[in-house]
């Protein structure tokens, strides 16, 4: 079954997300779950969808200013957490070295993971794509290896948020080379909309989408949805 994840990043609030969650009815045949900001992560929860956080830190508690701890997600019946995003990598300076420690601790504590890799436009152009790709699965693989609860999103950063997908050729290729190096789950994200996530899920290798933009509304994203539910 496709995993297909929705990223809110800084959008919703609790009431919002309320909302959306009455609105939302997750189709059969894929699992469906959601990534509200902190703040609205109790209201999903609350409203019966599987919610994921978009962070987690690595200690369980302590003088960490700004940060939750697996055990605080867990407490409120998150069922797992993204971690390395590459814009967190972009704006908050996340390393290889702190994602790695963020997995670590939420598989740990039973959180599901969705880890994030990707190249900018510069590297792929500059045919360092593997070897981006590489260190950034390698760390995460160094660190806790294939484990069940642990997924890759592969998020090409040219792609996010700028409307223009990698092909269908890209992502299979991309996919098929984290697997070579870790063998898990590994969803696609990148501008991922109704009309073009048949195709891109339907790729070998392609077990899932992380949704930014288009998972803001129920309609786009029961789509996406729909989409993943029709393809084994
Ligand atoms: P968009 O779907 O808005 O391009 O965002 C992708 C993403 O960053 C999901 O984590």
């Amino acid at each position: 079954m496709k995993l297909v994840a929705g990223n809110w990043k800084m959008f919703k609030g609790p009431g919002e997300t309320r909302e959306f969650c009455q609105a939302f009815r997750m189709p059969q045949g894929v699992e469906a779950v959601v990534c509200p900001p902190y703040l609205s992560l109790a209201a999903a929860v609350e409203s019966g969808q599987t919610v994921f956080a978009q962070n987690v830190h690595w200690a369980d508690h302590g003088a960490y200013t700004g940060e939750v701890s697996a055990p605080m997600l867990l407490e409120l019946g998150v069922a797992g957490a993204i971690v390395g995003h590459s814009e967190r990598r972009q704006y908050f300076g996340e390393s290889d070295e702190t994602v790695a420690r963020r997995t670590v601790a939420a598989l740990g504590h039973d959180l599901r993971v969705i880890a994030c890799v990707g190249e900018s436009l510069e590297e792929r152009e500059s045919g360092q794509m593997e070897l981006v790709l590489r260190l950034q699965v390698e760390s995460i693989c160094d660190a806790i290896g294939a484990h069940d609860a642990l997924t890759v999103a592969y998020e090409p950063v040219w792609a996010i948020g700028t409307g223009r997908t990698a092909t269908a050729e890209q992502a299979r290729e991309a996919h098929a080379f984290v697997k070579s190096l870790l063998d898990v789950p590994v969803l696609y994200g990148g501008s991922v909309k109704p009309d073009n996530a048949a195709e891109l899920l339907s790729q070998e290798d392609v077990d899932g989408a992380l949704v930014g933009g288009a998972s803001l509304e129920v309609e786009s994203f029961t789509a996406i949805c729909q989409a993943a539910a029709g393809i084994s």
